[in-house]
């Protein structure tokens, strides 16, 4: 069961059409300021969600970012665990998720009760969560990673300690093969990168053939095994910005694409041209996610209207989720660059 509690009620898209014909972006701002807010977003939402976020980055940069904010209310365009990270990590601010019903496929791949009979099987293993997940497994694990640490923190574990790794059995896959470690991999998925396909990749290559192609490691290792780069959303961000190429094939959810054109046009400098990495069906629809996307600007304009949904834990429960956490933002010190956005 999880824990969770999104209260009050959740906005409701009826609320939402009522909006039609308003200035939310001028009325978002009002509020913002009433509240003391910042708005955090990931990499994943839509552009306009991007352009309004006080601050844009991955998961271990949003994490951080929420542990430092000085704002009483964070507003976090994202999905539930990266809300209930904020929350952990800053108990004592407000923290609004648009979208309570806002998921991810691996936190759904990964429930608390079969994830405790995994680590029961398997006595003297350690955890290593990915950060994709409920509070409830995070409180189960011993160490959190995101794809920016986890080859890091994999490296200063004992080298004779097993690993057991859930819930992205491509993630777990590719950090075995980085870091040499045996690992047990919990079966789950993230059904984005899960579907991008290999023979499409390649024909793209084929018709691209100066196009360097950057992918996220929960990408299957097919995927993998053609790219030029792998890294979380913030390195292969700055691996675009940072590259002479002028043409890139994109292997990760497809509104990062936004980020890149941003960064080009307050540089001055000439585009490049991206091209999501598409399906098996030859179209690019699966490389949008569907949970980020539930999160739209009149959700958020409601958020801050009616100081809901809002994540709330039992005590408990987050105390638990934290020494994880906590232990994961020791093991990463210095480890990414917090963009300064
Ligand atoms: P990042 O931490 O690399 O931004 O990944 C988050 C995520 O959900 C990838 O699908
Ligand atoms: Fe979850 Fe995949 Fe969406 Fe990331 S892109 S939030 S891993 S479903």
């Amino acid at each position: 069961m999880i824990n969770t509690v999104i209260s009050p009620a959740l906005a409701t898209s009826m609320d939402a059409t009522l909006l039609a014909g308003r200035d939310l972006e001028a009325e978002i701002n009002q509020l913002r300021r009433k509240r003391n807010a910042v708005i955090l977003a990931h990499y994943y939402q839509e552009g306009e969600i991007q352009d309004l976020a006080d601050f844009v980055g991955d998961s271990l940069d949003l994490s951080r970012k929420a542990a430092a904010t000085k704002a009483d209310v964070i507003l976090f365009c994202g999905v539930r665990f990266m809300a209930e990270v904020a929350k952990i990590v800053a108990p004592d601010r407000t923290v609004l998720l648009p979208d309570g019903l806002a998921g991810c496929s691996l936190e759904e791949s990964c429930w608390p009760e079969p994830f405790k009979h995994f680590r029961d099987q398997h006595p003297d293993h350690i955890a290593v969560t990915y950060i994709n997940c409920s509070a409830e497994v995070k409180a189960l694990s011993d160490v959190i990673v995101t794809s920016s640490n986890a080859e890091a923190i994999i490296r200063q574990l004992p080298e004779d300690e097993p690993i057991l790794f859930a819930p992205d059995r491509h993630l777990g896959a590719y950090l075995q093969r980085k870091t040499g470690r045996k690992m047990t991999l919990w079966p789950g998925t993230c059904i984005v990168h899960e579907q991008f396909s290999e023979h499409e990749l390649i024909k793209l290559k084929a018709q691209h053939p100066g196009a360097l192609v950057a992918s996220h490691p929960e990408c299957p290792e097919g995927i993998l095994l053609h790219s030029d780069f792998v890294g979380s959303t913030s390195a292969i961000l700055n691996f675009v910005n940072q590259s002479d190429a002028r043409e890139f094939i994109i292997g990760t959810e497809q509104h990062i694409i936004h980020q890149m054109e941003s960064h080009l046009k307050k540089a001055g400098a000439p585009a490049k041209i991206f091209h999501p990495l598409p399906g098996a069906d030859g179209s690019c629809s699966c490389s949008r996610c569907p949970f980020m996307a539930m999160n739209t600007m009149e959700k958020i304009y409601l958020a801050l209207l009616n100081n809901a949904p809002r994540i709330e834990f039992p005590e408990p429960l987050r105390l638990a989720a934290l020494k994880p956490l906590e232990r994961m933002l020791e093991m990463s010190k210095g480890i990414g660059v917090m963009p300064k956005n």
